[in-house]
This record gives C-alpha cells, structure tokens and sequence, in this order.
C-alpha cells in the first residue's frame, strides 16, 4: 500500500519548512536549471519537451523564494553558448521564454517580484528582448524579490563586458587605474547592486560552474542533486536551504570562537 506522504507530498514539505531558520536565509539563491534534456530522453521525448516542463519547476520556485522572503534568485535560463544546440531547440527556449513572462505577468506583479535581466540582452531575438524590457519595465518597482534572468549570459563574456566598461571609463578621464578595486570591477559587472549568491543550486548531478556567475560565487556554498530540473520541487529548495544552514562559513578565515 502507498504511504499518504508519497499520495500527498505536502507532510514533508510542511515539516522540512518548519526547520527552515528564518533568520539565516541566503541572500541570493542562484539555479543552473539543468538536466532537461536528459529528462526527456528518459521518457522517449524530443528534448524540447523537456524545457517546457522546466518552467513548472521554475514556477514552483520563484512562488517558494518569494513566500520565504529570498530576496534575490537568480535562474541560468540560457547561456552564451546555447546558441550552439539546434535551432530548433533555440526557437523553443525563446518561444518558452516569452510564453512564461507574458503568462506569469501577473502573478509576478501580484508577489511583488521584480524581474531583471542580465547577459547580452540586446543579441537576444527581437519578440525574446521585447518581452524582457516590457516586464523589467513592468515590474520595476517591485521591492518583495528579485528574479534575475541570465538570458545570452555567460561569465567570461560579463567580465569581459566589465573589462569594457572600466577601460572606457579610463580613457574617458572619468576613472584612474589605481582606483580599480573590487568594489569598482562588482559595479561594473551585469549584477551591480545584487548580493552575491549565497547558495548556487546545480540539480542533474554535475558537479560544474559552466561560466554561472564566475566572479560572484567566489565564496558561495554549492548544492548539487542528481534530480533533474523538472522533477526539482518546493521540497528539493527546502532541502538545498537546509543544508545551507548546517554549513559553517568562514570567507577565508577562521572558525569565531564561541
Ligand atoms: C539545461 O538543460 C537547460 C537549459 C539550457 C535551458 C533552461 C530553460 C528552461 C528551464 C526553460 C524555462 C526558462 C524560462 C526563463 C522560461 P539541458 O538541456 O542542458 O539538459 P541536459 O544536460 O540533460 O541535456
């Protein structure tokens, strides 16, 4: 016979939730939405199938993220180097994109969910970019979470873009070299004003960064699960927090004394 927990999963969701320290949540949850295409081949289906049920996992926990008040997530919906994959494929990630922010709209609004955008926004397809700048622009004032796209995003490529923007900035006269800081490179990458992730979520088992937010997880705590990305629930978030909350972090120094 079935145990009512697996008929019903909410038990376990509630009971991992009531461990949940409301006063110890990261700042800034970052997912690298991973394995969807392996999700797909296991049931026989084209790999597309995948992505579309990815969004429900998306959905699930952008709502989680905002009931528990994180104030920032951050989602790797597209890479710079996706653009390699089919185009097929490519169209159906773009279609899929502007399908969710056009059909979730209003629940963002309705949560008080600012939505941001960061990566190589302006070479995404046109429908793609308008649908970005429209919710950006729609959402602006939103002060309850941020969810932060990574669209065209890759790591090198924003440092590379931060490289730019310095070098300008110096040869403008506006900067001098010897005032280039950390503080000074953090403000000029795609992610100024944000925290840096506390937590980055990798479902599908690999144990790999792929050019996620190269300078920002310098000191971020990783949670890999060999759950794929669209069998990831409310319960796998809670356990990944959890788990944030048992690690002892220490920024390079030492253990305080108690
Ligand atoms: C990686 O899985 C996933 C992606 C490249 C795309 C992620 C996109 C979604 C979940 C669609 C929803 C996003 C938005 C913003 C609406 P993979 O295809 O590399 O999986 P595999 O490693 O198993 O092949």
């Amino acid at each position: 016979m079935r145990s009512f927990c697996l008929r019903n999963p909410k038990p376990r969701e509630e009971s991992l939730r009531r461990r949940v320290d409301a006063g110890r949540l990261p700042r800034h949850i970052a997912i690298i939405m991973d394995g969807n295409g392996r999700w797909a081949s296991r049931r026989g289906l084209p790999r597309t199938f995948g992505h579309r049920a990815g969004v429900e996992s998306l959905r699930q926990v952008v709502e989680l993220c905002a009931e528990l008040g994180i104030p920032v997530l951050t989602v790797f919906a597209f890479s710079t180097e996706n653009w390699k994959r089919p185009q097929e494929e490519v169209n159906v990630l773009m279609d899929l994109l502007v399908e969710y922010l056009h059909r979730e709209a209003q629940e963002l609004e309705r949560n008080g969910i600012r939505v941001h955008a960061i990566g190589r926004l302006d070479e995404l397809p046109p429908p793609a970019r308008s649908a970005v700048y429209e919710i950006m622009e729609r959402t602006a004032k939103n002060e309850r979470m941020v969810l932060n796209l990574a669209l065209n995003y890759g790591g090198r490529t924003e440092l590379v873009d931060a490289a730019r923007r310095l070098a300008a900035e110096v040869l403008a006269g506006t900067l001098r070299v010897e005032e280039i800081d950390e503080s000074r490179v953090a403000g000029a990458l795609y992610t100024a004003g944000l925290p840096d992730p506390d937590l980055v979520i990798r479902p599908s088992g690999e144990m790999r960064i792929s050019n996620f937010l190269l300078w920002q997880v310098a000191y971020a705590e990783l949670w890999v699960t060999p759950v794929l990305w669209p069998d990831f629930r409310r319960v796998h978030l809670l356990e990944a927090i959890l788990d944030y909350q048992r690690r002892e972090r220490r920024f390079g120094g030492l253990k305080p004394h108690p």
